[in-house]
């Protein structure tokens, strides 16, 4: 039974340079492990609520001291020299020890921190891997542990790249390839073409933006698109067989009282979802990422419908990995795919409870990095424990490639046994 010896966590700085919230667990049985929480840019406000210091003279007010302190003292002195059962009963006890709707006492990011270092010291204590350990979680056959595809942010816009185009992100989705080492090396051969196409057609130098991907001057959200088309080609690729587009709108930050404002125009939520429509009649789009705003579950339904059997109809802000939330667009049929992100509920427990919800529905599950990451790599094995997809960004900026490579020496690992 894990019991844990000591708690202690300190403050580190993720890809955007910005503090968050590193802990490390020993258990008595000697098992030692750590975990680094990531933190959104672009985040919904049903998330539950990241804890920031507020102290303008360090870090802009961005400082994690507090939710570390939070662990040195609170957590540490509840949960050491407790007899552990499972992951269920250690989250069950943060939820009490914090007693919020919004973990905003602790901290989300500290209870999440805690929640992940105990389950990799617990991993190491069953000498189990990783993604084994988060697949016996869920209460999984070993049969449902297979690397995710891989959808991986070629174009960026919106919050990540300073708004030169509305939409966050374009991805391309590898559909042809049989695996992660096959998935990147054609990923690599369309990420050039786009590097090329970016210094050809823009005059532009080939920058990237929070996620690793490029964001040269695009006129349009179809120029976005069609680029992205034309990239594959370019790469020697046949774009819909080979490899589709996905898409995250994340429209919530385009939206104010009924008006989606893009490219000039103001679109009431009949013509958003029209547009929308349009793309994905015209470019061989799989998935669909907060076609709509979060709060308009009403209109969800009609966007599912507009998309069904073509694309799938993806919530991230939407759902905030909230199992009530999911629980309330599988009865809607408002979406057919979660986006998981631990952190914006706050436990491994409670974003696995909104998984299976997902998964008894049919729905897919991507699971998903946030735009500030750091080199830790535990979103691999989540992904390959529990996702369809993964979404980590681009292939630069070593943040991202800490969970490509990890995927690389997962899938060679599963290959060899
Ligand atoms: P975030 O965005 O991590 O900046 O919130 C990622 C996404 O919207 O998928
Ligand atoms: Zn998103």
């Amino acid at each position: 039974m894990p019991t844990i010896n000591h708690l202690h966590a300190r403050e580190i700085l993720d890809s955007r340079g910005r503090p968050t919230v590193k802990c490390c667990c020993e258990l008595q049985s000697g098992a030692v492990a750590s975990a680094s929480v990531p933190s959104g840019a672009s985040t919904g406000t049903a998330e539950a609520l990241e804890l920031r210091d507020k102290d303008a003279k360090r870090y802009a007010g961005l400082g994690c001291l507090k939710a570390c302190l939070n662990i040195n003292q609170i957590t540490a002195f509840a949960l050491c020299n407790k007899p552990l059962e499972t992951q269920r009963e250690l989250d069950q006890l943060l939820l009490e020890l914090d007693g919020t709707p919004n973990k905003s006492k602790l901290g989300a990011n500290a209870i999440l921190a805690v929640s992940l270092a105990f389950a990799r010291a617990h991993a190491l204590e069953r000498g189990v891997t990783l993604y084994q350990h988060f697949s016996d979680l869920a209460g999984q056959p070993r049969s449902a542990i297979k690397p995710p595809t891989l959808t991986v942010n070629l174009f960026s816009g919106g919050k990540h790249a300073g708004g030169q185009v509305e939409i966050q992100d374009v991805l391309v989705v590898p559909v042809g390839a049989s695996s992660v080492d096959e998935a990147l090396v054609i990923i690599f051969a369309v990420y050039r073409a786009a590097m090329e196409l970016t210094r050809k057609k823009y005059d532009a130098r080939p920058l990237v933006a929070d996620e690793g991907g490029l964001a040269p001057p695009f006129p349009s959200i179809e120029a976005m698109l069609s680029d992205a088309v034309a990239s594959i080609e370019a790469a020697g690729l046949h774009a819909g067989r080979d490899v589709a587009l996905a898409v995250d709108v994340a429209s919530s930050h385009f939206y104010d009282r009924g008006i989606y404002t893009i490219g000039g125009k103001s679109l009431d939520t009949d013509a958003m979802i029209a547009r929308v429509k349009g793309w994905v009649d015209t470019y061989p789009i799989v998935s669909v990422e907060d076609g709509l705003e979060e709060g308009s579950i009403e209109h969800w339904p009609k966007l599912r419908a507009a998309l069904l059997g073509k694309t799938l109809t993806l919530g991230d802000d939407f759902l905030c990995t909230n199992p009530h939330r999911v629980r309330q667009a599988i009865a809607a049929g408002a979406a057919d795919a979660l986006l998981l992100k631990v952190n914006q509920i706050g436990t491994l427990t409670e974003a696995a409870d909104a998984r299976k919800l997902a998964r008894e529905a049919d729905w897919k599950v991507v699971v998903s990095a946030r735009s500030g990451e750091t080199e830790d790599d535990w979103l691999a094995d989540l992904a390959t424990a529990w996702g369809d997809y993964i979404k980590v960004g681009s292939i630069t900026r070593s943040e991202r490639l800490a969970k490509y490579n990890r995927l690389l020496e997962i899938e060679r690992e599963l290959l060899s046994t």
